[in-house]
């Protein structure tokens, strides 16, 4: 199932912001046209849990850190995931102020979950450009559908078992 969630995480949009002593591009907010399936107008689809969900519900990306939310825009419905953002590129002089906690618990809600780097003074992270970001998520996004493809061709004639009863 992991494949199909990074099949998903793909727009850009992200804000600066976090609390003062820690450094971070998030929260990393961004936009889907969300899953509908076509017996389930008005209902967001998630591949990750294989559940529907209302407008305004959210449900957890576990085992990736993150959250989705079923959001309506007046036209459609959006899938609003928020995640972690990309990792730094220079991590190595800052610490995981939380790291402790990320490796005692296994099951953290966002953005619980989120490294929390601290720095020393005159150090910043640095992250992907937005071209580079992008050209890892089409990477992973082709990578995904061609292990779908293979999964497809290869399964054996089993009922899925986590699929909703739709025809
Ligand atoms: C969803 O949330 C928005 C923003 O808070 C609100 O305007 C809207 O009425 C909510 N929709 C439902 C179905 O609760």
């Amino acid at each position: 199932m992991k494949f199909l969630l990074i099949a998903c995480l793909g727009s850009l949009v992200f804000a600066q912001q976090g609390p003062a002593g820690l450094q971070g591009p998030g929260p990393f907010v961004r936009d889907f046209r969300a899953n509908v399936l076509r017996e389930f107008p008005g209902l967001c689809f998630s591949a990750i849990t294989f559940r529907l969900y209302l407008e305004n519900q959210s449900w957890s990306l576990f085992p990736i850190c993150g959250k989705a939310e079923c959001i309506n825009n007046g036209h459609m419905n959006v899938e609003r995931v928020h995640d972690c953002g990309p990792q730094p590129r220079n991590p190595v002089l800052c610490t995981i102020a939380n790291l402790a906690e990320l490796r005692r618990n296994t099951i953290l809600e966002y953005p619980s979950c989120c490294p929390k780097y601290v720095c020393p003074d005159g150090v910043t992270l640095e992250y992907p450009t937005k071209d580079e970001i992008k050209a890892d998520i089409l990477k992973r996004q082709a990578a995904a559908l061609r292990a779908a493809k293979l999964a497809a061709a290869t399964r054996e004639a089993a009922v899925p078992q986590t699929a909703p009863a739709i025809i």
